[in-house]
């Protein structure tokens, strides 16, 4: 039995929870939060629970095994290499570093420990319409691509930035809503379209002025280490409560998505497009999704990846070093915007 604790028992540490307790050969024993009846609250169910308000105290306990950091971003890095100097097995939620010297911190660690598995949460590599649809760019089914585009658009009010102190500020959440939210989908790009060359970009902020210091908007292009040009368009100011649209023009088909799922598809040969149509909606997921409706169903999935890559002693699918890479696409897009200039990408790699 994997013995897992959870680190910040705030808005997503349920999900945590409630993907641990479908997994068979893991359970949650530790919980701990500066707030200890945030970390009661979250253990209420789980008889013989253990609880903390000092993360370096529950490190000690050699029963544990694993850690979920569900911390704000500024304390990732911080925890990430307290559990990976104590010995335990980590896994940390997005963003993995909110500085490059935090990324690298992180890293320094997790090298000087292979013994531990140490993974970064993107859960929406998990979701099988992208594993699917990162199949078939393999297999050159879009033939020669051409564009991509990528727009993201959901509503963060001001008074969600003013439930928690470390939301919208540069100390605590590192940016606003591509380090955030749309972050996701800079990982699902990189996940498609691998490695990033370099990139141009602009933020505002456009309607949460005197309460984010950060931007709530974002548009930039991106050039792929394969030679494809890449637009995204990402704002949290909007009506819309969640919404991803991405579209893929390539030569022979073109392909778009409103959330993951497959509105369009069109293309020069009609079987090629009928094969692919029924690979990307012959779906039918079953799985439940715990938390907010737009957080899918991966965080099960990418849970029970960490706990069997500790089980066979192998490197989880998103390892720290894939995770940073989305870290590092962030950064760059941040210093592009200070810049006003193209910013080399691997210059943070
Ligand atoms: N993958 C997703 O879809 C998804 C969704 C929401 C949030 N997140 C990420 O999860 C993380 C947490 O977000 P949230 O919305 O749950 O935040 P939150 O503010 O609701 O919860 C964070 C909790 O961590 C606790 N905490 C802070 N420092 C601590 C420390 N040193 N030791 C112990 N506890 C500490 C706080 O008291 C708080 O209870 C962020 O990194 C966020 O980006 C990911």
């Amino acid at each position: 039995m994997v013995k897992c604790g959870i680190v910040g028992c705030g808005i997503i540490a349920p999900t945590h929870l409630a993907g641990y307790r479908q997994i068979p050969g893991a359970e949650v024993t530790h919980f701990c939060d500066l707030l200890s009846e945030k970390a009661v609250k979250l253990a209420e169910n789980i008889p013989g629970a253990k609880i903390f308000t000092d993360y370096r105290e529950m490190f000690k306990d050699p029963e544990l095994d694993a850690v979920s950091v569900c911390t704000d971003h500024a304390s990732h890095a911080e925890i990430v290499c307290a559990a990976i100097n104590a010995g335990k097995h980590v896994i940390c939620e997005k963003v993995p570093g909110r500085t490059p010297e935090d990324l690298d911190m992180m890293l320094a660690a997790a090298a000087q420990h292979p013994e531990v598995a140490v993974s970064g949460i993107f859960q929406h590599r998990f979701n099988r319409n992208n594993i699917i649809l990162k199949e078939l760019i393999a297999q050159n089914k879009f033939g020669k691509l051409l564009t991509v585009n990528l727009n993201f658009a959901c509503l963060r009010t001001d008074d969600y930035y003013r439930q928690a102190a470390w939301r919208g500020t540069v100390s605590g959440e590192g940016g606003g809503v591509l380090i955030n939210q749309a972050i996701h989908f800079l990982d699902q790009l990189r996940f498609l379209f691998g490695n990033v060359r370099r990139v141009a970009a602009i933020s505002a902020n456009l309607t949460h002025q005197q309460v984010i210091e950060v931007e709530d908007t974002v548009s930039f292009v991106a050039e792929f280490a394969n030679g494809l040009f890449i637009t995204v368009n990402s704002t949290n100011s909007a009506s819309a409560k969640w919404r991803s649209a991405l579209t893929i023009c390539g030569t022979e088909m073109q392909v778009e998505f409103i959330d993951e799922k497959l509105v369009y598809l069109d293309g020069n040969d009609d079987s090629a497009v009928t094969a692919v149509r029924s690979a990307l909606t012959d779906i039918d997921d079953q799985e439940k999704i715990h938390g907010k409706v737009y957080y899918g169903t991966g965080h099960t999935a990418q849970l029970t990846d960490f706990i069997r890559a500790i089980e066979e002693h192998r490197a989880p699918e998103v390892t720290l070093a894939e995770a940073s890479g989305s870290a590092v696409f962030v950064h760059a897009v941040y210093a592009a915007c200070k810049s006003g200039k193209w910013c080399d990408v691997r210059q943070f790699q």
